[in-house]
């Protein structure tokens, strides 16, 4: 069993992807994204996992995922922004170094706009998100052991403030 050196949680729009990939290139180690993991084992994008498969079945590929990047993957790994949903996901982060990456909703809702669509903020991002947050923030809390605020700062930033956080 190989643990990852660092595990990055939050909300979607908070830059868990480019700030992952940023600090594994200054740890020179490998960066790995469950998302991705998820999308190359059911050959698809998330959105159509979502529409054909429904969120329960997503939620178990991620379960099924996290378990295993957290387990075999010696680098940097970011999660999904619902991964922390799962109890057996918490479980398996217990003892890892965990960054919750903090953003403000305007930030997040700019971000999102402009990358892969996610299913759960297609109808009304803004809401959504927020909803989804006060909903995980204390799940995020319970699983980091260390906060980085995101606003106003740019990925090279953050990766700093997360190295400083570490
Ligand atoms: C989700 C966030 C997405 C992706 C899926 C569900 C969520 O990941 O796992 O669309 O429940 O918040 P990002 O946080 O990388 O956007």
């Amino acid at each position: 069993m190989t643990a990852p050196v660092l595990v990055l949680v939050g909300p979607p729009g908070s830059g868990k992807t480019t700030v992952g990939r940023e600090l594994a290139a200054r740890l020179g180690v490998g960066f790995r994204d469950t998302d991705a993991d998820i999308e190359a084992l059911a050959g698809k994008p998330i959105s159509e996992i979502f529409i054909d498969e429904g969120e329960p079945h997503f939620r178990e590929l991620e379960r099924a995922a996290v378990r295993d990047a957290a387990t075999s993957h010696p680098g940097v790994l970011a999660l999904g922004g619902g991964a922390v949903l799962a109890e057996a996901t918490r479980a398996v982060l217990a003892g890892l170094p965990v960054v919750f990456l903090e953003v403000a909703l305007a930030d997040a809702v700019k971000r999102v706009g402009l990358d892969a669509p996610r299913p759960l903020l297609a109808v009304n991002p803004r809401a959504s998100w927020r909803e989804l947050m006060e909903a995980r923030r204390p799940l995020y809390l319970e699983v980091a052991t260390a906060v980085v605020a995101t606003e106003g700062r740019s990925p090279e930033q953050v990766a700093d403030a997360v190295l400083e956080a570490l």
